[in-house]
């Protein structure tokens, strides 16, 4: 069947069309229906079935008898190290971790973070949880403690498993130490801690709270599955809005492993056994659902890449791991071939490697630019597909189906819709705009398995967010286009977040540690353009009157801020002193106006703003500190 049909016959019959890839799956009970819509437009999928998440990532291959088979290799450069799990040690090793999580009073619906880097014990780590039904948050390794203790204080962990360190080039990350600071800065106090403790560095354990990973297992019982009702949070993940505080986006059990393995197929294009690679971090979306769980359901053997597309030791590594480990579909955000391509223009290492087993690339968490598309497909000589989803929607919205069929790839575009999205283009008064318009991109109601469900302890916040502007309709934040052939073009955000080296960021979270600075009056943050990570957060300053000091020293201070804050995945590392912000009358600041000055793009001067002079102080600012390519 071609990919029009099968959308065509999701469209025609959704609850058929889901209830017949539930069968996919293993279920404890089978649900009665597919979609529950009683209280929409807050919708739930599959709720009255019963199903485990980690039996259907682990134990089920090793009952069909595919134990033996890998299911994680652990490819670490920059320890210098690999490692070969197989379905069938795995199985017994997060049987162990949940019975020793379960004899410490972890239980169904008790919330655990994780915070660690890309080791496997990650990853054994979310499946313990999911085993038991308890519901792990992972924190990217790259925040600071202040913002692991705001996740500490929204979710209230029972426990926390933690790395000792993780590594970055040239550093070893003292996980332990941040935990602390973000353990005396939270209110909610976990039961327990389990921190690993990796052989770079081994942490110093709190007595009575922190256990060692090894000893607090030792002599446990190994735990079964326990079943979950099909709308049972398996995750909450963390996303940037549009303040500091971050939203929880609930990924619902059963719809989230019906739509992750109906996806490894139909859009990576891999079969059961095959390899499949995304190159990212657990801490991120594309971690959760492609190194951890589709592979995994699907029966899968994933790559867990401790290292940097450069540098670890050198712009060959993805090829070396591609060629050695014999990756099928290979995943990946566009600003890491970005940096491939700067140190190794020509592609002299790709030439050193056997790719012939590569089928295709997937790029995704940020625009696709034509120049790394077509260097990528010239160096690889596959298929390059860019596709765009959210960590709120947790798998494409829209792609090429390369497992469906061969069909034609649009350069700048995103791809076609997936079956569940129905995705339209809306203008400001919420009605559909026709083909090569630009409008906000939504997403009409019901959103299909597998997406988010709501946001934790924030229902209203999730109606606001994301339902409310465009009644009957999911707002993605993204503005785009849809051609005659109904291919998606994504454009920019509509918001104030911002993507730096495929990182989602808030520059309004920036804008609130900022605002702290004893000499800084007023502020705005903006992403202005980057060659290498497609966006930067720049910092505008006001300082309060008669403050001396010199600029130098603020925007020091300023820059340790947020890295403190926040953490050095901000990478906020430009600011600029300026007298005034451009505002409109109403005082909104004309964050999208200075974006354009930065960028040197083109632009109307607001019709609503207060001084329109302030936009040549802008210029002159930011050209001050080379940020100006007008
Ligand atoms: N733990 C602690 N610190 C981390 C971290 C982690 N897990 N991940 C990143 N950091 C730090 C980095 O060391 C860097 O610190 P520095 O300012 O001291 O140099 C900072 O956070 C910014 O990191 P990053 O934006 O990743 O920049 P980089 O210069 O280290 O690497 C790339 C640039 C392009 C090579 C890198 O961003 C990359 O590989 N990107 C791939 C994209 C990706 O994985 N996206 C995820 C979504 S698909
Ligand atoms: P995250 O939630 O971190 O995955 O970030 C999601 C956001 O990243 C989207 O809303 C887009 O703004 C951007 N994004 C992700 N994938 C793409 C893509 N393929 N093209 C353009 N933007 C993308």
């Amino acid at each position: 069947m071609a990919y029009k049909d099968i959308y065509a016959r999701w469209k025609q019959d959704p609850e058929r069309f889901w209830m017949e890839a539930a069968e996919a799956i293993d279920w404890v009970e089978k649900p009665t229906k597919a979609l529950f819509d009683a209280n929409a437009p807050l919708y739930e999928w599959f709720s009255d079935g019963k199903v485990n998440a980690c039996w259907n990532a682990v134990d089920r291959h090793v009952e069909a008898g595919r134990g033996d088979q890998i299911a994680i290799i652990h490819d670490s450069p920059i320890t210098h190290t690999k490692r070969w799990i197989s379905y069938f040690e795995l199985r017994n090793r997060v049987a162990l971790l949940a019975g020793a999580l379960r004899a410490k009073g972890v239980e169904k619906g008790d919330r655990v973070i994780i915070y660690m880097p890309m080791v496997p014990e990650a990853l054994e780590a979310m499946l313990a949880c999911a085993r038991l039904g308890a519901v792990h948050s992972v924190v990217f390794g790259g925040f600071a403690p202040h913002e692991l203790a705001v996740r500490i204080d929204d979710c209230k962990p029972k426990a926390i498993i933690a790395a000792s360190c993780g590594i970055e080039p040239g550093r070893v990350v003292h996980y332990k130490p941040l935990l602390d600071g973000a353990l005396e800065a939270a209110t909610h106090k976990p039961d327990f801690c389990v921190i690993f403790q990796r052989e770079q560095e081994v942490a110093r354990l709190e007595e009575g709270r922190d256990y060692n990973w090894h000893g607090f297992q030792y002599g446990a019982e190994p735990a079964d599955c326990v079943p979950v009702e099909g709308n049972h949070p398996a995750y909450i993940l963390y996303t940037s809005g549009t303040t500091g505080q971050p939203k929880g986006v609930v990924r619902p059990t059963a719809g989230h492993l019906v739509a992750l393995n109906w996806s490894m197929k139909n859009l990576y294009n891999v079969d059961p056994g095959e390899v499949f690679w995304a190159a990212s971090d657990v801490g991120w979306v594309v971690g959760h659902s492609y190194i951890c769980y589709a592979p995994l359901v699907h029966g899968n053997t994933t790559v867990v890449f401790e290292g940097k597309p450069v540098g670890t030791p050198d712009a060959g590594t993805f090829w070396r791991v591609i060629s050695e480990h014999k990756v099928k579909s290979f995943f990946t955000a566009p600003t890491a071939f970005r940096a491939i391509k700067r140190e190794d223009p020509k592609g002299e290492f790709v030439k050193k490697y056997d790719l012939s087993g590569l089928r295709t690339l997937y790029l995704a968490g940020e625009r696709a630019d034509p120049d790394t598309i077509n260097w990528a497909k010239a160096q690889l000589k596959v298929p390059v597909i860019d596709h765009w989803w959210q960590t709120e929607t947790g798998w494409a919205i829209t792609g090429i189906p390369a497992g469906i069929e061969e069909m034609d790839i649009k350069i700048g575009s995103s791809g076609v819709p997936m079956p569940g999205y129905d995705v339209q283009i809306l203008d400001e008064a919420g009605d559909p705009v026709g083909p090569d318009t630009l409008g906000a991109v939504a997403v009409k109601l019901p959103l299909p398995p597998g997406t988010l469900q709501t946001l934790w302890n924030a229902e209203d916040r999730y109606r606001k967010s994301y339902l409310d502007h465009f009644p009957g309709y999911y707002e993605t934040g993204d503005a785009g286009m849809i051609d005659e052939d109904g291919y998606l073009y994504i454009m920019a955000r509509t918001d104030d977040v911002i993507n730096v080296a495929g990182h989602r960021l808030s520059t309004g979270a920036m804008e609130e540690v900022l605002a702290n600075h004893p000499d800084v009056a007023e502020c705005a943050v903006i992403g202005v353009a980057d060659d290498l990570k497609g966006q930067l957060p720049l910092g505008l300053l006001c300082l309060n009157n008669g403050v001396n000091r010199p600029e130098a020293e603020i925007t020091r201070e300023c820059v340790d801020m947020v890295r403190a804050e926040i953490g050095p995945v901000a990478a906020f590392k430009l600011a600029v002193v300026v007298d005034r912000l451009p505002k409109t009358r109403s005082g909104k600041i004309l964050r999208a106006t200075m974006v354009k000055i930065s960028n040197g793009e083109d632009f109307k001067i607001p019709a609503t703003i207060d001084d329109p002079a302030i936009l040549d102080e802008i210029r002159i600012a930011l050209r001050r500190i080379g940020y100006e390519k007008g």
